[in-house]
């Protein structure tokens, strides 16, 4: 817990001296096998940090934890909708990283090369992003919801030598199969050279196709020992794609010093975190909370740390709960479409259960309404524990604006820039708004967690320093109080975001478009109680296409082919054209003010 005078002071001093502060985080937060020459370096709009130390990732996860006398202690626990529960000590998961390691280097996996994982959420998915980090690949995690078109698409763009994946994933009581997936995904590329594949029940392995292999296999042929490899500060780590808002998911880069220093000290810092703290973040890693917050900061900082394969509600609404009494978890990291789903089934399920274990709670995607933060307080957080709403991105690699435990609490508000953050509410011109107004967030200078660039499209990377007076654009709008706290109000632009997921208007509209009959799309956001968002599509239709039911369940199913079930649609309207500019661009926005019932002037105030 801190207080207002004692966040100030850091905050001041971390702005005024940012070298300074971050040279001292990292040297206290990360043990490097070689100390940087220079705290940072920037070239607009590249910049690097910590450059020319070096360190490895895995090594900062696990031996170095090993080494200070945590060998017994448990690492992860596993957790599925059977109650299955499966844990592992950080000494034995430094071997099976080892193991893995040293199995993937035996395919010709080398430093730089890229590794798909296409996995559920089980111990050996992040045995396998950490062996990546061991020996310097890049992994890219995919998130087993998307499609075998998505992920193709993203095998492509990284030409990825090998492909981790599991036969199936639980969802519901239903198997799920993922490996068919994979080998639809990645039929033809020349390129990819192997598939692992972690059989759940039986082994299975397709002999007519020679490049399949076992995972543990592949693992359990291998020596237990794998030198760590000295990794430059700014190589990258992983590349995680978003969307954004042309039609294609870019593949955000990052780097193994800044981003884990990062990641380690947001999530120490933030959470107020104890040594024996049991940590729940419930995302997956296919999303960049799940690489930040379930592997790489609470593994960093030798946490105990609870992963869950399956959804909050089943098999009973009180799943959840149950998982906090049983493991007594001490902090709980969660959702505001989580909570809501909650909120909804009551607290009659929450009083069944002691959460008492419970001191801090957190959540993150998507603003919270006011209504469900305090609901979240009173029913989970039994009116003790701070809830930290944290605001970031995939692009920020950890927290950007928070409420740090102890400081005064405004539901429904983000909080304050973090330490070393300099958030802004600008106009398009780059100058700030009055208080109270709206306007676009912007931080003005790099970070340690700010992504080194987007895979294979640098313009891309550049756009966010040169969109709005050479600071990064965020994207979302945002209201800055008399006190200094920042309020997000949501995306600025072409970006939706569903259940706390992002999602691009433009990617679904190019998944529509392509359905034969489908001429053009529109896409827009719409509220949606449960969600926070949810989608609507306008199509076009060629002429004599008939827009029946049975088209609409069509059309829907080819989105969830072409890139996955969140990309989906709730509504879809048949409309004769659609409203554009001179120059052939949907207007959405008037799309989204018509179906609102707001004038378009609403939505226009902030554009040219
Ligand atoms: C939104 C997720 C309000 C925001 C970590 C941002 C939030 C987008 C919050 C990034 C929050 C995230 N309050 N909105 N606490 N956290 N967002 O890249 O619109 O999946 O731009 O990263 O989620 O989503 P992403």
């Amino acid at each position: 817990m801190i207080t207002k005078k004692q966040f100030q002071k850091i905050y001041i001093e971390s702005i005024q001296n940012p070298e300074k502060f971050w040279a001292d985080v990292a040297e206290t937060s990360i043990e490097w096998f070689k100390k940087w020459d220079k705290v940072f370096e920037w070239k607009f709009p590249s910049y690097k940090w910590f450059v020319g130390g070096k360190l490895n990732v895995a090594y900062n996860c696990l031996d170095r934890h090993v080494k200070a006398g945590l060998r017994e202690k448990t690492a992860l626990i596993y957790l599925n909708e059977n109650n299955d529960r499966i844990t592992i000590n950080y000494n034995n998961l430094l071997k099976q990283v080892n193991k893995f390691a040293n199995g993937l280097k035996s395919l010709g996996v080398k430093k730089g090369d890229r590794v798909l994982i296409y996995m559920p959420l089980v111990i050996e998915q992040v045995v396998a992003m950490l062996a990546c980090a061991r020996i310097g690949a890049i992994h890219s995690v995919v998130f087993a919801g998307f499609s075998a078109n998505a992920l193709r698409e993203r095998a492509e763009d990284l030409k990825a030598k090998v492909v981790i994946t599991a036969s199936w994933t639980m969802r519901r009581g239903e198997k799920k199969i993922l490996k068919s997936t994979v080998r639809e995904a990645v039929k033809n590329l020349e390129f990819v050279k192997n598939i692992i594949v972690l059989n759940r029940d039986k082994k299975e392995i397709n002999s007519a196709e020679k490049m399949e292999i076992d995972f543990y296999d592949l693992l359990n042929n291998e020596s237990e020992i794998c030198e760590p490899e000295i990794m430059n500060s700014e190589d990258p780590l992983f590349v995680l794609y978003t969307s954004g808002s042309t039609g294609k998911p870019k593949g955000v880069v990052h780097t193994a010093g800044g981003f884990l220093v990062y990641a380690h000290y947001t999530l120490k810092t933030v959470f107020d975190i104890k040594p024996d703290d049991v940590f729940w973040c419930t995302a997956d890693p296919g999303w960049i909370t799940g690489h930040s917050y379930v592997t790489y900061g609470p593994l960093s900082n030798g946490l105990t740390v609870v992963i869950m394969e399956g959804v909050p509600d089943y098999p009973k609404p009180d799943n959840w709960y149950r998982i906090i009494e049983q493991e007594k978890v001490n902090i709980f990291y969660t959702s505001p479409t989580a909570i809501r789903m909650f909120r909804k089934y009551g607290e009659g399920y929450c009083k069944q259960h002691d959460l008492s274990s419970l001191k801090i709670l957190g959540t993150v995607g998507e603003p919270i309404n006011p209504e469900v933060w305090k609901w979240y307080h009173e029913f989970i957080g039994n009116k003790k524990c701070p809830i930290v709403d944290t605001w970031w991105q995939t692009e920020t690699g950890g927290h950007m604006i928070v409420t740090l435990p102890g400081l005064l609490e405004k539901p429904g508000v983000a909080g304050l820039p973090f330490y070393g953050i300099e958030a802004v509410v600008v106009n398009k011109s780059g100058q700030e708004v009055p208080t109270n107004e709206k306007g676009f967030l912007v931080i003005k200078k790099p970070w340690p967690g700010a992504l080194l660039d987007c895979w294979n499209t640098p313009d891309r990377f550049a756009k966010y320093w040169n969109e709005i007076g050479k600071m990064f654009f965020t994207g979302d709008f945002a209201i800055k109080d008399k006190d200094g706290y920042i309020q997000i109000l949501g995306r600025s632009d072409d970006v939706i975001n569903v259940s706390g997921h992002r999602i691009g208007t433009a990617e679904v509209e190019n998944a529509l478009v392509s359905f034969a009959g489908v001429v053009e799309a529109g896409v827009i956001s719409k509220p949606d109680e449960l969600k926070g968002e949810r989608l609507k599509a306008f199509l076009v239709l060629k002429s004599g296409v008939k827009g029946d039911n049975a088209l609409i369940s069509n059309i829907k199913k080819h989105v969830k082919t072409k890139i996955a079930t969140i990309a989906v649609p709730d509504e879809i309207e048949f409309v004769l054209s659609l409203p554009k500019t001179r120059s052939g661009k949907i207007m959405r926005r008037v799309l989204k003010a018509k179906e609102l019932g707001q004038s378009i002037s609403d939505l226009t105030t902030l554009e040219d």
